[in-house]
């Protein structure tokens, strides 16, 4: 066991013990550090305001990712390195070219959500080299600007790779300093205010789940954090994913890929993305950069939410999950796991190991649709995910239709499948798909949508399917207009 947390802040090694196991990276910054750049707008990973940037091993290999300080846990980034908008100054005291380029064109206007937004700039200019504007649009998502000046930051963000491009901190240096820190013991922190847990290996995580049963587990922290910043609750024990590199392994097996439970959303779009180009737009427009580089498909899939985005998507392809209790393994469908509204079918001391999801069948066609009130950054009022296996006949052999938003878990459409399936792939077949519709759900209203909208939006989106599917050159998607209207 070791009892200090370590980390780097900058090029600053820093030791902490005793450590309270939520407090926030944004809390310890200014309030310990007195680094008051990075801000707290909303406090719940919205806004971007409390952007910072971190470093980590990803297998060996340092990875810089833009994440919200307001909402992730100061102990889960043992082994990383921290900079934030105050490590930009070079130390001849010149400005970064991020920093240069927003002042050069205009770029900040307030100094609440500027920081923020040079910080998801910054971790794009570390990672990628002349990006397009869409790219740089999705950089930004996740840093919102009321006074819509975004403009000039796009700007800003094409002119920073015209700027002196030298580096002011050495990678290698600081992979060969986390390399150092990195070591297989179990973190375990004690404060007044709770415990600490972070195992490095998938056996020591089943030991401990079983040795603490009640244990909060955390993964990304994207919706953990908010229990703490919103909800007030005091959590412990902690015990934390974030160490295992096992457990973020994407492996493909032939017919199959095999996630493992803490791959990120950044790690797991591009996977999905090569089963389906719709798969990728729904990846895209999950959360904002900062969410989808710390979110995982673990979490997403055992926090239970009815509105989660990939649960429909995954049912629809037919996924499992691997779920581990100490030394057991068992299987189980992922339709099978979601029993009542935040139920699942999780044993005590079980955890989600990996998710394994088929690859699409041949004649398969696959279709997502994400509905939400916000364009980017939002979580679904409504999502479907439909997969028809079709005969060379051109009649339907087999359908999976998975919706979220309709019922209080994520669910199939069985009595809609029936519907379906024998019929010929046509209008016919999905007008009468869609009144089976409401013998499978009875959904609720909410701020989200209304019973009513989410009712006719599960049949609209099977109607766009039968649309995509049948009538290539209809354009029937919000990205592929705003690609038209950009491109005039
Ligand atoms: C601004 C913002 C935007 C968001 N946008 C979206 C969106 O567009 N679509 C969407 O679906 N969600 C969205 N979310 C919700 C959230 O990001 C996702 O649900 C995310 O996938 C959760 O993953 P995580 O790793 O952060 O989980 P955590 O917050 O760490 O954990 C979530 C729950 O799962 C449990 N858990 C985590 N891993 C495991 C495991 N391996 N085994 C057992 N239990 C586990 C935790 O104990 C907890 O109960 C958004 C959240 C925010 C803050
Ligand atoms: S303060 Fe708004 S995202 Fe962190
Ligand atoms: S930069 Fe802060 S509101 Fe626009």
């Amino acid at each position: 066991m070791r009892e200090t947390l370590r980390f780097l802040l900058g090029d600053e090694l820093i030791e902490i013990a005793p450590c309270d196991p939520t407090l926030t990276v944004l809390d310890w910054l200014r309030l310990e550090r007195r680094l008051t750049g990075s801000k707290e707008g909303c406090a719940e990973g919205d806004c971007g305001a409390c952007t910072v940037v971190v470093g980590r091993l990803d297998r060996c290999r340092l990875r810089y990712e833009a994440i919200n300080a307001c909402i992730r846990f100061l102990p889960t980034l043992d082994g990383c390195q921290i900079l934030t908008v105050e490590h930009l100054k070079r130390p001849d005291g010149s400005l970064h070219p991020v920093q240069q380029a927003m002042v050069d064109c205009h770029g900040s206007q307030c100094g609440f959500c500027t920081p923020g937004i040079v910080m998801s700039l910054f971790a794009l200019w570390l990672n990628e080299n002349t990006p397009s504007v869409a790219r740089i649009e999705d950089a930004l998502a996740g840093n919102l600007c009321r006074c819509t000046g975004y403009e000039p930051i796009i700007a800003a963000a094409q002119r920073m790779y015209h700027l002196d491009e030298a580096e002011w901190f050495d990678r290698d240096a600081v992979a060969d300093t986390l390399r150092a820190l990195a070591d297989m013991e179990t973190l375990a922190l004690t404060s007044p205010k709770g415990r600490f847990l972070a195992p490095a290996t998938v056996n020591a995580l089943a030991d401990l789940v079983m040795a603490h049963p009640q244990a909060t587990l955390v993964a990304g922290a994207t919706d953990v954090g908010l229990w703490v910043t919103k909800g007030m609750r005091r959590l412990d024990p902690v015990i934390s994913l974030g160490r295992i590199e096992a457990l973020r392994e994407i492996a493909d097996r032939g017919d199959h890929i095999v996630f493992g439970a803490m791959a990120t959303h950044a790690e797991v779009r591009p996977v999905l993305a090569s089963l389906s180009p719709q798969l990728d737009e729904l990846m895209r427009r999950f959360g904002g950069e900062q969410v989808r580089n710390a979110g995982t498909i673990g979490g997403n899939i055992a926090n239970g939410s009815p509105i989660g985005d990939l649960p429909p998507a995954l049912i629809a392809l037919g996924a499992s999950l691997v779920l581990r209790r100490g030394g057991e393994q068992r299987d189980i469908p992922l339709e099978d796991f979601f029993l009542d509204y935040r139920k699942q079918d999780r044993r005590e001391g079980e955890f989600v190991e990996a998710v394994i999801v088929p690859k699409l069948p041949r004649d398969a066609e696959f279709h997502i649709s994400k509905i939400s009130k916000r364009f980017d950054e939002d979580i679904s009022a409504v999502c479907g995910a439909f997969l028809l296996e079709i005969g060379r006949d051109g009649w339907i052999t087999d359908a999976r239709l998975a919706y979220g938003g309709l019922a209080g878990i994520p669910k199939r459409a069985l009595e809609t499948e029936a519907a379906l399936i024998g019929r010929a792939w046509d209008d016919a077949a999905v007008d009468d798909a869609i009144l089976a519709l409401p013998r499978d759900f009875t959904p609720l209203s909410d701020m989200r949508a209304s019973a009513g909208y989410r009712l006719a939006m599960a049949g609209n989106l099977l109607r766009r399917f039968l649309i995509e599917t049948t009538r290539p050159g209809v354009e029937t998607r919000v990205a592929g207009l705003l690609a038209e209207a950009r491109h005039g």
